[in-house]
């Protein structure tokens, strides 16, 4: 979070200079072009073996990846099944409305996905689903970032360090190609998940409602979480300069 220490001065010595229109389209067009490079490689997940299986805490699943317009029926109809089991209760009566905008945002070609299976003695045939995160390569504030849109486990793999894992590998996922932070919202009311973010050292972020007006950031049931990877991110995200 900001301190009067580390936040950057604006002016540092007599008048800072401005960007010019021409360095301003110039970066526009850099972030343009790693969000399109991010987009067009086919799996995030195939560059890093050591995210390959997870197998800890008496649960040994593997993860696989996947996009919006390429899941099948079963894989639809579980993805909806389980957000209502687990977003329902943390929306209270925005759920219905929301559930429809999370239906549209499930299949988009953007959605990127990392899948949580388990193959029960083995079979492939057998193979069935305990979570997943959605994520998109998105621009925010004029920096490119990962945008976690769901990070949903059943139940069942829930406190078996499985949402670490997937949030360790979406950050290396970021890093990798060369995404400023990774974003997300949470419901306020959602406060177990607002303790898990915290504890992997996620904070308010400066876009988030409460920190851009406090009294419209009361009105509104979500709030905005980052973590940077570089100065001029940790500036705009985090410091809100
Ligand atoms: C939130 C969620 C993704 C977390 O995943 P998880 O696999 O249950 O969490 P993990 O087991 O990986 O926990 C990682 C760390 O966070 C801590 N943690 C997890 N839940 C916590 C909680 N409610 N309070 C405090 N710490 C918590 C764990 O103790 C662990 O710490 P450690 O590394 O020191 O052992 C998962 O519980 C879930 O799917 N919840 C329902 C859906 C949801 O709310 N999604 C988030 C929407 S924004």
């Amino acid at each position: 979070m900001a301190t009067a220490e580390n936040k950057r001065p604006r002016i540092s010595s007599g008048v800072e200079k401005r960007p010019s229109r021409k360095e301003i389209l110039g970066r526009k067009k850099a972030v343009k072009e790693l969000i399109r490079k991010a987009v067009a490689v086919k799996d995030h997940l195939a560059q890093f073996t050591d995210f390959h299986k997870y197998q800890r805490n008496g649960i040994s699943v593997y993860l696989e990846s996947g996009r919006g317009d390429l899941l099948t029926l079963p894989m639809r109809k579980y993805i909806q099944n389980l957000l209502k089991a687990n977003m329902e209760e943390p929306y209270g009566p925005e759920w219905p409305s929301e559930e429809k905008v999370k239906r549209r945002e499930m299949v988009a070609p953007e959605a990127r996905y990392i899948f949580v299976m388990q193959y029960p003695n083995g079979f492939i045939a057998e193979g069935r689903l305990l979570g997943f995160v959605h994520y998109r390569f998105v621009v925010e504030e004029d920096l490119p970032v990962v945008y976690v849109y769901e990070l949903q486990m059943e139940p069942s793999a829930q406190g078996k360090g499985l949402g670490k894992f997937m949030m360790l590998l979406i950050e290396q996922i970021a890093c990798k190609n060369q995404m400023g932070a990774v974003m997300l919202t949470v419901q306020k009311a959602n406060t177990l998940a607002m303790a898990f973010y915290t504890k992997l050292r996620y904070v308010i972020s400066s876009t988030s409602p409460s920190r851009v007006d406090p009294q419209v950031g009361l009105e509104q049931s979500y709030e905005i979480l980052c973590k940077t990877f570089d100065s001029e991110a940790k500036s705009k995200l985090e410091d809100g300069d």
